[in-house]
């Protein structure tokens, strides 16, 4: 694992976030101190999920906080803050799909609404080493479902049509000026 101390918010349009990622061997105490980083950052830009990518590390590791999304949908608040995923691997997505606005902290200010599956299976490592399989619907997959496309190097504007995404990375361009 890279060193934590340099990790830093990456935005579009960076080759950083279009590359494959890599499988985490084993929970070691940097992989925590890297999680730790990420929240903070993700805390700091108002997000509620972010991939290994989006600061720079091309590993298969995610932090979604759930508990602003249980907030958000109005659910039983889960028992810690933030669901720490290593290594995801989807089991089945659902046929029926949803249309959910979306939004992205290395695509800052732009918003769409996309079309994806309603619900989604996956297994995944815990921060404790634990094989973990669940289930989710309504924000909490939609974000799973995000952060997993990060992993592979794909945004949610490559969704959009060629043109809208061509002027989302033009209006991107000109903020990193
Ligand atoms: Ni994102």
């Amino acid at each position: 694992m890279e060193d934590v101390k340099n990790i830093s918010l990456i935005i579009e349009p960076d080759p950083r976030l279009r590359q494959p990622t890599q499988k985490v061997d084993e929970v070691s105490p940097k992989l925590l101190e890297v999680f730790n980083s990420m929240a903070k950052i993700m805390e700091q830009f108002d997000g509620i999920g972010l991939a290994g990518p989006q600061v720079g590390l091309l590993k298969k590791i995610i932090i979604i906080d759930v508990e602003t999304i249980a907030r958000e949908e109005g659910k039983e608040l889960p028992k810690k803050r933030y669901l720490k995923i290593i290594n995801p691997l989807i089991i089945s997505t659902s046929k029926e799909v949803c249309m959910m606005e979306e939004g992205c902290l290395s695509v800052p200010t732009i918003y769409y609404e996309i079309e994806r599956p309603k619900t989604i299976k996956v297994s995944f490592m815990d921060e404790n080493g634990d094989n973990i399989e669940l289930e989710a619907d309504g924000l909490l997959a939609r974000c799973i479902e995000h952060e997993i496309d990060h992993l592979n190097g794909k945004l949610f504007i490559d969704y959009l049509s060629p043109l809208k995404k061509r002027m989302v990375i033009n209006k991107l361009k000109k903020m990193k000026v």
